[in-house]
């Protein structure tokens, strides 16, 4: 049995591994669960596998926790103790690197789950990565931290999870580029004259994937290409002029390694996150599965085109930021991430996220970028100039 810990538990991903770990019960011992503030979810799930620790992101959530779990225990009869209720970034470290965990899966959303994801690197576990502001915003540092405890990184996002299994085809030295695809979101089509009046429940309506919301908003802007691209530079070792984008609007073709004789390797499936899931929950083996059988009946075909990068400017921000180095990607992480909140709270335009970006990129200053701690202290900076950016931009 692999004993895991889930940080995020609660999210769209979160919940999607559970429901992997649900199919392979005698494979899973879920040790430690981490989440935000959906307190009623996290205690169901404490009810249902039973950890030892559990964090959440405040101490008045984990009060109410406590006080879920002792309401539920007096209502039914249970032969498990309580775990242990925990809270904020000491809590989700702590989850992180308890002793008896073997593999964590990191899948909160943000730079949040850095500083837990780096201490079980550095404490040699495996890691399943779905959570790629780890990669965006300390992808050097963490990568040292990787090689430097030998440590397993296998890729949940379904790109990287995609170019993972492709990988295993040939050699390093073999591989000529990878080839990231996009659907192209819900503004594919629309005109770029029309992209100031995007609205959120627009941007949210992703045509291929159900997701977190802050994921969906940088799928619209692509800058959850943006993202990948860095996050596939750091994870397979490759530069920027060996990533080509390319808009693949069915979504059936996650992604592809290109050879050096001209052989392209595309992995293929359904738009369903538990298949990367249990790819890396299980690697390197295979668990059987039907859940996410691609129907061949309603897939008519393939398309692939251009990405329109004069609509879609946030994909060129997040190249540059990571040619600049140092603070810029974590800049450009926490600048998306303030810009994106702005969005769906009706105070910025759609294209003013990438202006805001644009806006922090220009004025983050080059501070030291070597540790942790310097990562925090450059998103706590860009986060500072994104709301400047964001409320001179305001509706
Ligand atoms: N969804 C996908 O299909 C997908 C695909 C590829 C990659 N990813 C990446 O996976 C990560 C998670 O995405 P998602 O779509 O699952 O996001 P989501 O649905 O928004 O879930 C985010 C998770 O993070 C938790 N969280 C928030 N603040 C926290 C805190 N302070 N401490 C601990 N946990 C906290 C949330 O808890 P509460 O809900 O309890 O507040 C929730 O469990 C992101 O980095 C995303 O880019 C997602």
């Amino acid at each position: 049995m692999k004993k895991i810990a889930i940080l995020g538990s609660t999210g769209s991903i979160g919940r999607q591994c559970t429901q992997v770990i649900d199919s392979l019960p005698a494979e899973f011992q879920v040790v430690s669960l981490a989440a935000g503030s959906n307190i009623s979810l996290v205690a169901e799930q404490v009810e249902k596998y039973h950890p030892q620790l559990v964090s959440v992101g405040t101490e008045a959530g984990a009060r109410e926790l406590c006080s879920t779990l002792k309401k539920n225990r007096t209502s039914k009869s249970s032969a498990h103790s309580d775990p242990e209720i925990l809270f904020g970034a000491e809590g989700i470290e702590r989850i992180a690197t308890h002793s008896d965990v073997e593999l964590v899966i990191s899948a909160a959303v943000g730079v949040v789950g850095l500083p837990a994801t780096y201490k079980a690197i550095e404490q040699g576990k495996s890691i399943a990565l779905a959570n790629k502001e780890v990669l965006v915003a300390a992808g050097e540092i963490v990568m040292a931290a990787v090689k430097r405890h030998n440590v397993a990184l296998l890729p949940v996002d379904s790109e990287h999870n995609a170019i993972h299994q492709c990988l295993r085809a040939g050699q390093r030295s073999e591989v000529k580029r990878l080839v990231l695809t996009a659907s192209g979101g819900p503004f594919r089509n629309t005109p770029i004259a029309k992209m100031n009046k995007a609205t959120p429940q627009q941007a949210l309506a992703h045509p291929n994937w159900k997701m977190g919301n802050r994921i969906t908003i940088d799928s619209a802007t692509l800058m959850n290409k943006g993202f990948e691209v860095i996050e596939a530079c750091w994870l397979f070792d490759v530069g920027l002029d060996q990533i080509q984008v390319v808009i693949h609007p069915q979504s059936t073709i996650h992604s592809m390694v290109e050879f050096v004789d001209g052989s392209i390797l595309a992995q293929l499936g359904a738009t369903d996150m538990r298949m990367p899931i249990r790819y890396a929950l299980t690697y390197p083996e295979r668990a059987p599965s039907n859940d996410c059988a691609l129907d061949w009946s309603t897939l008519r075909k393939l398309e692939f085109d251009e990405v329109p990068t004069r609509k879609f400017p946030c994909l060129a921000l997040a190249k540059a930021a990571l040619k600049q180095g140092g603070p810029l990607p974590c800049a450009l992480n926490a600048a998306d991430e303030i810009a994106v909140a702005a969005f769906l709270g009706g105070t910025l335009s759609f294209p003013g996220i990438a202006a805001v970006i644009e806006g922090v990129l220009e004025r983050m200053p080059r501070c030291a970028f070597n540790k942790i701690d310097d990562v925090l202290a450059a998103d706590a900076q860009a986060r500072r100039l994104a709301r400047e950016e964001a409320g001179r931009r305001k509706n």
